[in-house]
């Protein structure tokens, strides 16, 4: 069969679609079971987040406020600048309510960390994190992230919402990218 322009750029498939999708039923398995009783508010931090958040949402039995919010840290580069701003906030109040936001990758942390600060000043009744992918050895500040998917090596991944300048991001495993495509 012939390869569609996604499959030819990736080096190898680092999770397939069905480890993703029984991961994810398993967290949100989880999440409701914590979540129950609760006034929960879940934050996609767009973009990147757009299709686990979509997913992870979609087997969440409780109910949920789903929010959205954009940060940009990385512009079309590979490698964080350490600044992060918010280019979309919250249409609501989370004052009193319980906060997860939602990340597909922890890489430096610098983006959670500012994130989590910048929400606690809310005053949330509590504020935790679910991220998809963390990339472990990368991590220059501490984050306490409550749920975890994948924990992955420094690898370029791309895929099931993670781009490379825009793209791939509708790949439906999550890929490492062969080097020549962004070097
Ligand atoms: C990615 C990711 C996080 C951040 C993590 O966003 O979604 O926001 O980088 O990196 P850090 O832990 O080093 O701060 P990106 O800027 O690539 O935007 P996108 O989600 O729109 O693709």
């Amino acid at each position: 069969m012939e390869q569609n322009y996604t499959e030819r750029d990736i080096r190898e498939v680092l999770i397939t679609e069905e480890e993703i999708q029984a991961k994810v039923k398993e967290v949100a398995a989880q999440i409701s079971k914590d979540y129950a009783g609760k006034d929960l508010v879940a934050i996609c931090i767009l973009r990147g987040c757009c299709i686990f958040f979509s997913d992870l949402m979609r087997n969440v039995t409780i109910p949920v406020d789903m929010e959205f919010m954009a940060t940009s840290s990385y512009g079309n580069g590979a490698q964080s600048t350490g600044n992060v701003s918010i280019l979309y906030d919250l249409q609501t109040d989370i004052k009193g309510k319980s906060v997860l936001i939602v990340e597909d990758i922890i890489d430096t942390g610098i983006t959670l960390r500012q994130l989590r600060k910048l929400l606690s000043g809310r005053e949330p009744e509590s504020i935790e994190i679910c991220v998809l992918l963390d990339k472990v050895d990368r991590r220059v500040t501490p984050v306490d992230v409550k749920y975890t998917l994948f924990k992955i090596p420094n690898e370029f991944v791309v895929g099931y919402g993670l781009d490379y300048a825009e793209k791939y991001r509708n790949y439906r495993q999550i890929g490492v990218l062969k080097p020549e495509i962004y070097e």
